[in-house]
């Protein structure tokens, strides 16, 4: 695998590759990126990985600072899943100056769920994206389904902006116990973990529920909140929501999805499943 910490050196790596699918991270790669790099690889010639805690996308008092950062060992990982070129700029590669044009996401999908806990989260994302598919100029990009909000704004973004990229979905990968892989999961305690999959548990009482045809969705989510409280968790939401848009469904034949973020401890967790 090839390392390249220039926008100049990618490119020229990037030129002659064929097909290629990108698949960006923050690093801290676990099961999940994996299997994001694995199924590029089946849809295309080469798949070029990005690593790049993005500063743009935390908020003030958020864990940029302390988000995990393991270069050696995500790089072992990423040689390991057949990745050919990795694109590891620095934040003077990526923001040599301090970036004044941004991505403005739809209020509509950005001020809901994830957007209303951390304002100009998606902002900061869909710039970032914008500016490592420009870079990249993939075929195709992959995006994992846990982070299910992001997901939607950059397809929205890429489809309103008419960007030559495919993007294609991948699903979320669980710990044995449910627990959604997270690079986040690193900063619970071993008394936390144990706890953790109780969001998870929630999530399937919700979907199996609504499923057999309990339509109270107000309730459904109140008594998750309820219970993750009662756990000793600091929930943000429980919500049932359509999943072409995050909108409070009209219908329930609609198309929904199950979306949660609550905090346990110190870390915030967030988590979803299609119903
Ligand atoms: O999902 C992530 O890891 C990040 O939000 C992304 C897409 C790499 C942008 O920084």
């Amino acid at each position: 695998m090839q390392i390249h910490e220039t926008i100049e050196s990618l490119r020229a790596a990037r030129a002659g590759a064929g097909k290629v699918a990108f698949v960006p991270t923050m690093g801290n790669l676990h099961e999940g990126h994996i299997t994001l790099m694995r199924q590029a690889g089946e849809r295309a010639d080469c798949v070029i990985a990005s690593i790049f805690v993005n500063r743009l996308q935390f908020g003030a008092g958020e864990d940029f600072d302390r988000y995990p950062r393991t270069f050696a060992a995500d790089c072992e990982k990423l040689q390991a899943a057949g990745v050919k070129h990795l694109f590891a700029p620095d934040e003077h590669v990526m923001y040599p100056e301090p970036q004044r044009y941004h991505v403005e996401p739809a209020p509509a999908q950005v001020s809901i769920l994830e957007g209303e806990f951390r304002p100009g989260h998606f902002r900061g994302v869909a710039t970032v994206v914008m500016k490592l598919l420009n870079i990249v100029q993939p075929d195709l990009a992959l995006f994992g389904k846990k982070d299910y909000q992001q997901l939607m704004v950059l397809s929205n973004m890429v489809r309103e902006m008419a960007m030559p990229v495919e993007v294609i979905p991948g699903d979320t990968v669980r710990a044995e116990d449910g627990l959604a892989l997270s690079s986040r999961n690193g900063y619970l305690s071993a008394d936390e973990r144990a706890r953790a999959p109780l969001l998870y548990r929630l999530l399937c009482g919700i979907r199996d529920a609504v499923r057999a045809g309990d339509h109270d969705l107000l309730k459904l989510e109140t008594d998750a909140m309820a219970t993750l409280a009662a756990a000793g968790w600091q929930p943000d939401y429980i919500a049932v929501r359509r999943r072409a848009d995050l909108q409070p469904p009209a219908h329930l034949n609609d198309p929904l999805v199950v979306l949660a973020a609550a905090k346990l401890g110190r870390t915030r967790l967030i988590d979803n499943l299609e119903i």
